[in-house]
């Protein structure tokens, strides 16, 4: 069966109490149910996971390729800073999706750098958690069209 794996980074373990005039009322929780309904509608199998770490980031990326056909990466304030994840993703050879609750570009200029964008199939940002459900789909059609 096709896998997808959604990987989600720093404080969005935090959703629904922060700042949700940037990032929305839902929780992270609530995001993986519809995730995983709508990967269950598609027969497709979710991984979803969310860590504080990293280098736990590192590790799920490296094995991605291994445990799904596509991957799905919230790396949130990583998504700034981290060579490695940079580093990570391009030795992934897999379909990957960068996602952003919000849109970093219309945000202070820190945010404006993205060292995940070069490595990454495309870019999802600005869309609020519908940003998950449009990743999800755009993967989805895209592992349907390679077959
Ligand atoms: C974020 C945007 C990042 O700049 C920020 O550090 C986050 C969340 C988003 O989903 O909008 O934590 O990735």
């Amino acid at each position: 069966m096709t896998a997808i794996h959604i990987l989600n980074g720093p404080n969005l373990n935090l959703l629904g109490q922060r700042e949700p005039d940037i990032y929305g009322t839902d929780t992270l929780d609530a995001i993986k149910t519809a995730c995983a309904a709508h990967a269950k509608a598609n027969k497709i199998d979710l991984l979803f996971d969310q860590t504080n770490s990293e280098g736990e980031l590192v590790d799920w990326i490296q094995r991605a390729s291994a445990d799904a056909d596509a991957l799905i990466i919230n790396a949130a304030a990583y998504t700034h800073t981290s060579v490695a994840l940079h580093d990570a993703l391009k030795a992934a050879d897999l379909f990957k999706v960068e996602i952003h609750l919000s849109n970093p570009h219309a945000r202070e200029e820190f945010r404006h750098t993205s060292y995940l964008s070069a490595v990454v199939d495309g870019v999802i940002a600005g869309f609020g958690s519908a940003g998950y459900r449009l990743a999800l789909d755009v993967a989805i059609s895209k592992l349907r069209s390679d077959g």
